[in-house]
């Protein structure tokens, strides 16, 4: 059997196996004890999952963990260290400081705020554009979900804006920004856009760049040209940072800003910023993979998931069966076959693709999230789906 039929084997066997975990369907009165509700549940979890590192699986934005990540996550989930206290996390509360000291600067901003997600990033973010008076948000038709829930959660008006043709916010259709947050994406959900970031008057400028901000520590950093003129940037470090679920960073411009989303109060040594309190030391697996990896190593691994993208984009663009939407900015590809329905195929690829609707067509959305992906295995399961 070839590599890749036996992996569709393994997986196939997964699959047979889902749902056949016995698990009380009430909270037992006696427990069955840690060893045995580990080996049950930690095996349950791992067989039971969609392998991110699989070398035919280009999902959703979500990238295997750095194993240095998963590795330290383990170790700060011992220590359970609350960075709201910095006294009883004195070592997780500078690693903090200093990892936002390596990636502040690279975008141009003052501070930054570590969050739990590009959600709480992008509203965080958009909290501070209110305290400095802005009245509505202003987003592009293809913002992220977490920009109008923002908006309606900070009691702002919405404006959404068309896209043009490449998907990009179109700038000739903007209102009056004068009391606006103008909301740019760099890498947008759907097919992977960066606005045009050139600077704009408004009363405040945000880039959630929850997909695309790492490109700036790549040779990709020229297409996020004009990032430095925001006032607060989103980045989702539990993306293209390679991180554990629940990391991301709000960075700003001006250093007043923190004060106007910080709260205080006689039990709190140093006043609370942004919207969580207790916050986990999320920054020591990202500061132990930046330690790790150095700048070179991260940008290899991103540069690996667009090269990826764009061997596959090609393969889509040249076979007659299969028709591209446009090349991947930023590692997202928008493909459809031209004999047979989209909907099917992304039933058929399920697990290594999406479906985005453009224009009222639906198309077939991979993400390149995975450095390990082969675009010849990846291309044998899309062959495989077309029949
Ligand atoms: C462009 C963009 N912004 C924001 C988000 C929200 O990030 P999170 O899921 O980390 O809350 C996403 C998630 O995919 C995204 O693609």
């Amino acid at each position: 059997m070839g590599k890749f039929a036996a992996l569709q084997a393994a997986r196939a066997c997964v699959a047979a196996r889902h749902g056949m975990i016995d698990l009380p369907q009430t909270l037992p009165q006696t427990g069955i004890g840690e060893e045995a509700a580990l080996a049950l549940l930690g095996a349950a979890a791992m067989d039971l999952r969609a392998d991110l590192a699989a070398p035919d699986v280009l999902a959703h934005m979500d990238p295997p963990s750095a194993d240095v990540a998963a590795r330290m996550a383990y170790l700060v989930a011992q220590a359970n260290q609350n960075l709201l206290h910095a006294a009883t996390s004195p070592f997780a509360t500078q690693a903090e400081a200093l990892v936002l000291d390596w990636i502040v600067p690279a975008y141009g901003m003052a501070w930054g705020q570590f969050c739990s997600g590009s959600t709480l990033a992008n509203l965080t973010a958009l909290w501070a554009a209110r305290e400095a008076g802005a009245r509505k948000v202003v987003a592009s038709a293809e913002a992220h979900i977490s920009i109008p829930k923002a908006a309606r959660i900070l009691g702002l008006d919405y404006h959404s804006v068309p896209v043009g043709e490449d998907g990009r916010l179109l700038r000739s259709a903007l209102p009056d920004l004068a009391d606006a947050a103008l909301v740019l994406t760099a890498g947008t959900t759907g097919r992977g856009a960066i606005d045009d970031l050139a600077p704009i008057a408004a009363k405040w400028r945000h880039v959630d760049a929850a997909w695309a901000g790492p490109l700036q520590f790549t040779h990709y950093k020229p297409r996020l040209a004009g990032i430095e003129a925001a006032d607060s940037i989103a980045i989702s470090a539990h993306k293209w940072f390679f991180q554990p679920k629940g990391a991301a960073l709000a960075l700003f411009r001006d250093p007043d800003a923190k004060a106007s989303i910080s709260f205080t109060s006689s039990y709190l040594a140093r006043p609370n910023t942004g919207i969580e309190g207790t916050r986990s030391a999320a920054a020591l697996p990202l500061l132990a993979t930046l330690l790790a990896w150095g700048q070179t190593g991260l940008a290899e691994r991103i540069e690996r998931c667009m090269s990826i993208a764009e061997a596959l984009a090609e393969r889509l663009a040249a076979d007659p069966r299969t028709e591209l939407r446009q090349a991947p900015e930023t590692g997202v590809i928008n493909w459809r076959p031209r004999y047979a329905d989209a909907e099917r195929i992304v039933a058929a690829l399920e697990g290594t693709s999406s479906g985005f609707t453009i224009d009222g067509e639906f198309w077939v959305r991979q993400v390149a999230a995975n450095p390990h992906a082969d675009v010849e295995a990846l291309w044998q399961r899309i062959a495989a789906a077309l029949g």
